[in-house]
C-alpha cells in the first residue's frame, strides 16, 4: 500500500501523541501536521484514556480547531509551565535545528515551544534537509510599520547568500499582505546560497528594530518523528 502524505502525517502525529499523559499542560501546534494531533488529543479524550489536560494554542486557527473539538483550553499567562509541545515544521535539519512558519503562526509557536520541557516535532520525510534556509522561505514576522524598509534591510543582510526578501500576500503578488494572528507581515526571505552560521543568522535578523521574530527554531526541538518510522533525539542518534 503506497501511504498518501497527509497518510503519513497522521502516522507521524499519533506517535507523537504516544507522549502525552493525564494531567499534562500541552502546546497545540499549527498545520496539516499538528492538526491530526489535536484531533487524536480529542478523541482519547473523549474515550477517556487522556484526562485533565490543558491545550495551549499555537494560533487562532488552532484554538478554535481545539475548542471546537472540547479541549479545555489556556495560555502561557496562566500556565507558563508547558510539559509537552507538538508541532510539524517546514525543515528540519540534521541537528533537529527547523524552519517553521510557512503558515504563519512562527509567533505564538516560538513562545510556546521554547517554554516546553519536551518539543516533539513531527513530519513526513520531505522535510528533511542537509541546511536549513536552503529549500524555500525563511519567514520573518514584522511590524506593518516601514516594512518596505524592514524588508530592504532583511535583504541585504543576507546579500552575501543572495537573499530575495518578499512580503507575504493573500493571494497573488498584488493581493493583500498576509496579516499574523498578532497583525504583522511576513517577509519571506529566499536564499540562493548557504546562510552560514545559524546563530549568528538568527542574531543579526532579531537585532534588527522591525523585526518581531523568525521562523529558524534552533535547539528547541527534543524530538523529531519522521513518518516513515525514525525518531531522531536531540543530542543525535
Ligand atoms: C505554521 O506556521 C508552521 O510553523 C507549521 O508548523 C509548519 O508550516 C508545518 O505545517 P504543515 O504540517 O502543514 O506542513
Amino acid at each position: 500500500v503506497v501511504l498518501t502524505q497527509d497518510e503519513l502525517k497522521k502516522i507521524a502525529a499519533y506517535k507523537a501523541v504516544d507522549f502525552v499523559q493525564s494531567g499534562m499542560v500541552i502546546g497545540l501546534g499549527t498545520g496539516s501536521t499538528a492538526k491530526h494531533a489535536v484531533d487524536r488529543i480529542a478523541d482519547l479524550l473523549l474515550q477517556g484514556k487522556l484526562n485533565n489536560i490543558i491545550g495551549i494554542p499555537t494560533s487562532k486557527k488552532t484554538h478554535q480547531q481545539a475548542m471546537s473539538l472540547g479541549i479545555p483550553l489556556s495560555d502561557l499567562d496562566t500556565h507558563p509551565n508547558v510539559d509537552l509541545a507538538i508541532d510539524g515544521a517546514d525543515e528540519v535539519d540534521a541537528d533537529l535545528n527547523l524552519v517553521k512558519g510557512r503558515g504563519g503562526s512562527l509567533l505564538r509557536e516560538k513562545m510556546i515551544e521554547s517554554a516546553c520541557k519536551k518539543f516533539v516535532v513531527i513530519v513526513d520525510e520531505s522535510k528533511l534537509v542537509s541546511h536549513i534556509g536552503a529549500n524555500g522561505a525563511m519567514p520573518v514576522e514584522v511590524v506593518p510599520f516601514c516594512w518596505k524598509f524592514t524588508q530592504q534591510r532583511l535583504q541585504q543582510l543576507f546579500d552575501y547568500a543572495g537573499c530575495m526578501a518578499k512580503l507575504r500576500t493573500n493571494g497573488d503578488e498584488n493581493g493583500d499582505p498576509f496579516v499574523t494572528d498578532n497583525g504583522n507581515y511576513i517577509v519571506d526571505l529566499f536564499f540562493n546560497k548557504d546562510i552560514g552560521d545559524l546563530r549568528a543568522s538568527s542574531d543579526a535578523i532579531l537585532r534588527l528594530a522591525g523585526v518581531v521574530e523568525h521562523g529558524m527554531f534552533l535547539g528547541m526541538a527534543t524530538t523529531v518523528i519522521v513518518a516513515d518510522g525514525e525518531q531522531l533525539e536531540m543530542g543525535g542518534n
